[in-house]
Order: structure tokens, then sequence, then C-alpha cells
């Protein structure tokens, strides 16, 4: 690795003093920013066995919110950045009595978007992620670009910066997925608006909440029934 590095740096040095002698001062800065640019841009790489070793992603790293520029009345209600395993996600959704081309994906609190991607390996009408940061958000649309899986069946994928808070639930059918990702307050706040969408008709809704917390909450809610699914994330759904 040593002996690499310094075999890349004595060839950097060489083409250096070439474009000094050839090109003059302004082309070798000009060369020097491009390699700076590029060892900036390089993405970590992974082990072939996890999910960003076999997709091309970048989703693992855990991201404390106090480390983000996050302008939200809700930030102390949020929950730290940490990916879903892509594995009880699957079970959840294969276990959902629904076809997903009938359905919309909504991850409330979508990261770098792995649960987005994982999603995509199914045909849901569109896939979207509602993220507070927006340095999340932007390694979110980054990762939807990059991934590369022969199994994604929707391509139509979507990362939004904003506040689950605000969302407001169009009439589609639609899963809602919760990976554990804020408090009471904005949960609530996520509860009354998809009452009011409900309220209004024309559309099913299924809770998936993986890690459920604050699965009291949704317990008592008369507008949701806890269903019984052999798989290890609370799911909820409006129909009777
Ligand atoms: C535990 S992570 C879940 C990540 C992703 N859903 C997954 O399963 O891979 C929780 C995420 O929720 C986000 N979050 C917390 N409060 C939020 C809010 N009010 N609006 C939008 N995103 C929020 C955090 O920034 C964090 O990325």
């Amino acid at each position: 690795m040593k002996a690499l590095a310094g075999k890349r740096l004595s060839a950097l040095f060489s083409t250096v003093r070439y474009k000094l002698r050839h090109d003059g001062v302004i082309e070798v800065l000009r060369l020097l920013i491009s390699k700076f640019h590029a060892l900036y841009e390089q993405r970590p790489t992974h082990a072939p066995n996890t999910f960003d070793g076999e997709f091309g992603t970048d989703t693992e790293e855990i991201v404390p919110l106090w480390k983000l520029d996050i302008d939200s009345p809700y930030l102390k209600d949020g929950i730290r950045y940490q990916a879903v395993d892509a594995k009880p996600l699957r079970t959840a959704i294969e276990a959902l009595p629904i076809h997903p081309q009938e359905f919309a994906y909504v991850d409330l609190g979508s990261g770098k978007g792995r649960s987005l991607l994982v999603a995509s390996e199914y045909p849901f009408k569109r896939v979207l992620g509602i993220e507070f940061s927006e340095e999340l958000h932007n390694i979110a649309a980054e990762n939807i670009r990059r991934y590369k899986n022969p199994k994604q069946k929707c391509e139509n994928v979507v990362s939004i910066c904003a506040d689950a808070a605000a969302y407001a639930f169009p009439p589609e059918n639609t899963v809602v997925f919760l990976y554990n990702p804020f408090g009471e307050t904005v949960l609530s706040r996520v509860l009354e608006n998809l009452e009011i969408s409900l309220r209004r008709g024309g559309w099913d809704l299924y809770i998936v909440y993986c890690n459920p917390v604050l699965a009291p909450l949704l317990d008592k809610e008369a507008f949701l029934k806890r269903m019984e699914l052999p798989v290890s994330a609370a799911v909820y759904s409006n129909l009777r």
C-alpha cells in the first residue's frame, strides 16, 4: 500500500516537473487542483458482502444529528442517521397483503436512502424519501444515481429534503416506512396528517415501523389496526 502511494507520488512529481518545463505554472496548478478534487471526490470502499459493497452505494456510516446543519424546529426530536438492515425490510414488504404496483412507498426520515433502494426492488408505483438533513438528502440522491441492482423494479425513486412533520399525504395507496426516525412530537404530527388525509378518503395505508419504540402511540390510534404478521417490524393498516 505504502509502496503504491510512493510510486503514485513520484509519478505525480515527474508530471509536475514535465508540465512546469513545457506548459507553465498555470497548467501545473490546474493539474494539482484536478488531482485534489479527484481525491476529495473519492468515496469509501466497502467490503463486497455488505449492502454498499454489493450495490456501489454509501449508506453504512452512522451520523449523529449534531454533526449536521439542520434547519428545523423539530431537530431535537430527530434520531441519528443509521441505515436499516435490508433483510428484515424485505421480509416486511413481502409480508404485506398488497400488489406493490398499486402503492407508493414513502420513507419518513430516509437518511442516505438505503430503505428507498431496498423498496425499489419491488414494483412500487413510486418510492419517495423525506429527509430533513440536506447533507444526508444529497448523499441519498447520489446513492439513487449510483445504485446498480439488476433486481431493481421501480425506477421512480426520489429523495426530498423536507420535514416529515409537514408532509401532507396525497390520496394514493401508500406504504409508509419508519425506522425509528423521530420522537413523539413529530410522530404525533405525522399521525394527524395521515388521519386528515385518510378522512378525505380514496386511499389505503400500511405502516411498516422498524424498531418500533413508540408503537404504543400507534396502537391507540382508532384509525389504525395493528396486523398480526410474522415479521420483526410493527405493521399497521387503516383497513378494517
Ligand atoms: C434511524 S435513521 C433512518 C434512516 C432510513 N430510514 C433507513 O432506514 O435507512 C432516521 C433518519 O430520520 C431523519 N429525521 C429525523 N427527524 C426528521 C424529520 N422531522 N423530518 C425528516 N427527517 C427526519 C434523520 O435525519 C435520520 O436520517
